[in-house]
C-alpha cells in the first residue's frame, strides 16, 4: 500500500517537474517572493531561519534517510537553520552532533541561541568556513564521525562557494549529501540580488547572476566526479533557493 504511495508520488513528481506552467508560476512565485523577504519570514524554537519551508522539509528527509552523527552548515546568520537539523538529529541519535560556521556571529543572536543549543548540543566555530584556523578547529569535530553532511550556505560568491566545494567536498561521507544552498542566485535576472528588498544591505552583497554558487557548483562537478546532483530533492519542491543544489557523495 505505501509502496504504491511512493511510487505515485515519484511519478508526480517527475511529472510536475516537467510541467512548464508549473515550472513557470513556481518561479515567478519564488521570484516575487525573494523580492519581498519572504525568506525572513519563519523561525524554528523561537530562533529565525533564513530559508523556504519546503527547503527544510526537504532537507529534514535527507537527514532522516542518511542519519547524519554530524552536520556542518557554514554560515550560521540568526542561528536558526542549526536549531532545525539538530532537533531531528537528536530523534534519532541523542549523540549525534551540529556545527556550523560563521564569520560573524552576533552578540544578540548568541544569546537568543544559548538555552536551545546548549540543550541541543549546536556548536559554532567563530571564523571564515574557508580559514585555516576554522579548519584546524573542525578537526576537532570530524574525528570519529561516521556519517557527514555539509549545507554550504555562507558567502554566496562563485570564487567562495568554489573554494567550499573544494574543502568540504572531502569531509562529506559517501551515501551522505552536500547541500550547495542559493543556487537560485544565478537563476535570477542580472542585478536581482544587488537592488532587492532590503536596499542597503543588497548594495555590499558581492554575489549576482553569474557570479552565484550555481557557477561554481558546475565548475565543481567537472573536476569532481564523486558527486552527482540528486535531482529528486530539488524537483519534488518546485519552491527552492537551491536549485540542481543537493549533491549526494556516490564514490
Ligand atoms: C544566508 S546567511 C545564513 C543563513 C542560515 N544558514 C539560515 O538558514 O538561517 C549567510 C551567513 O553567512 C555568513 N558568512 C559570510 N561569509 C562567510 C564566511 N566567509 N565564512 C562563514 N560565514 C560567512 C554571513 O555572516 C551570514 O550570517
Amino acid at each position: 500500500m505505501l509502496k504504491k504511495f511512493f511510487n505515485d508520488r515519484e511519478k508526480r513528481i517527475n511529472n510536475q517537474f516537467k510541467d512548464v506552467k508549473f515550472q513557470k508560476i513556481s518561479k515567478a512565485w519564488t521570484k516575487y517572493s525573494l523580492a519581498n523577504g519572504y525568506l525572513y519570514n519563519f523561525s524554528w524554537l523561537g530562533i529565525p531561519i533564513i530559508k523556504y519551508p519546503s527547503d527544510l522539509i526537504t532537507i529534514q528527509e535527507i537527514i532522516f534517510e542518511v542519519k547524519p552523527d554530524l552536520i556542518i552548515e557554514t554560515g550560521v546568520a540568526h542561528g536558526g537553520s542549526l536549531a532545525f537539523y539538530a532537533s531531528i538529529q537528536k530523534m534519532y541519535n541523542k549523540k549525534a552532533k551540529t556545527l556550523g560556521i560563521e564569520i560573524d556571529f552576533r552578540s544578540h543572536n548568541k544569546k537568543n541561541c544559548r538555552k536551545i543549543y546548549k540543550k541541543l548540543g549546536i556548536s559554532v566555530i567563530e571564523n571564515s568556513s574557508v580559514s585555516e584556523e576554522a579548519l584546524i578547529k573542525l578537526k576537532r569535530f570530524t574525528k570519529n564521525k561516521k556519517k557527514i553532511m555539509v549545507i554550504l550556505d555562507s558567502d554566496h560568491s562563485t570564487k567562495h562557494v568554489f573554494e567550499e566545494l573544494k574543502i568540504y567536498s572531502k569531509i562529506v561521507s559517501k551515501g551522505s549529501y552536500l547541500i550547495c544552498t542559493d543556487t537560485i542566485v544565478d537563476f535570477m535576472p542580472k542585478g536581482f540580488f544587488l537592488t532587492d528588498w532590503q536596499k542597503k544591505r543588497a548594495s555590499h552583497r558581492n554575489f549576482d547572476r553569474g557570479n552565484g554558487p550555481f557557477i561554481a557548483l558546475k565548475r565543481f562537478l567537472k573536476i569532481n566526479k564523486k558527486f552527482k546532483i540528486d535531482k529528486k530533492f530539488h524537483s519534488k519542491s518546485t519552491i527552492t533557493e537551491n536549485p540542481f543544489g543537493f549533491l549526494k557523495k556516490i564514490k
